[in-house]
């Protein structure tokens, strides 16, 4: 699963993940292959939302992960990989960040990255994956948004390339470390630095809001909460957190 042998620059592109999509489709990518793009002018979030950068600012990327070969029901093993290798690259900046369910970064109560996963499926199982990753670097401002960058946090103005190389690398070394099938100690590391674990503090569900205490994860990504001595599981189009 090592990425990063080769890596395109793109100066502008829709969406990083759908580029990488139209080469899968005409068969002509690598895996391993990263694709980062200094603007994306139709960039994808989570739930169907956009992601809006400042061009030349942050980090906009995606790589493509080929013969990947997970079942669906363990598909989150991937997502905590990928988060788990955000937070080393941010501990070699000196940053200390968290996880918020099910894969945003956050340093405090501010978002600094998010991660768009789109996998390709066969008969239950994950053929391969586009992990698409938006980083946010040198940008000062971000008005409307509860978010920040590596820059607001330590004033220090990153090289792009630098940060992506120093990510391909804890990628590699965290996919080494944990082989897919690792799931119990993936999950345990990803538990140990997830946002607001065993916390009781406030959701919101289809029935409004309530107090819970994160207390585990599934193999599928769900999220398990501890709510007045029940145990209730949650999907990511589920609940919120307030
Ligand atoms: C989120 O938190 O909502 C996920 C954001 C993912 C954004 C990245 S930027 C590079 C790649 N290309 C996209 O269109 N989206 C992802």
């Amino acid at each position: 699963m090592k990425i990063g042998n080769k890596i395109v620059r793109l100066a502008s592109v829709d969406s990083t993940n759908n580029y990488i999509a139209n080469l899968v489709k005409e068969r002509e990518i690598a895996s391993g292959t990263v694709v980062l793009a200094d603007e994306q002018f139709s960039g994808k979030g989570q739930r169907g939302s956009e992601w809006t950068t400042n061009a030349g600012e942050n980090l906009t990327f995606s790589f493509f992960l080929d013969n990947v070969n997970l079942s669906v029901e363990n598909q989150f093993v991937l997502t905590q990989l990928v988060s788990l290798s955000l937070i080393e690259l941010l501990e070699k900046l000196d940053v200390k960040a968290k996880i918020k369910w099910p894969n945003d970064i956050y340093i405090d109560s501010k978002k600094v990255a998010g991660v768009l996963i789109e996998n390709q499926l066969s008969f239950g199982q994950i053929k391969s994956s586009i992990i698409g990753i938006g980083l946010n670097v040198n940008q000062k401002e971000f008005e409307g948004f509860n978010a920040t960058s590596l820059f607001l946090e330590n004033e220090v103005h990153h090289s792009l390339m630098d940060i992506l190389l120093s990510f391909i690398d804890s990628f590699n070394k965290i996919a080494s470390q944990y082989s897919l099938n690792a799931t119990s100690r993936i999950k345990e590391e990803y538990l140990k630095n997830l946002y607001l674990f065993e916390q009781e503090v406030f959701f919101e569900d289809d029935n409004g809001r309530f107090t819970g205490r994160i207390f585990d994860v599934l193999p599928s990504g769900k999220i398990l909460i501890a709510v007045n001595g029940f145990d209730r599981e949650y999907d990511l189009k589920e609940i919120r957190f307030l």
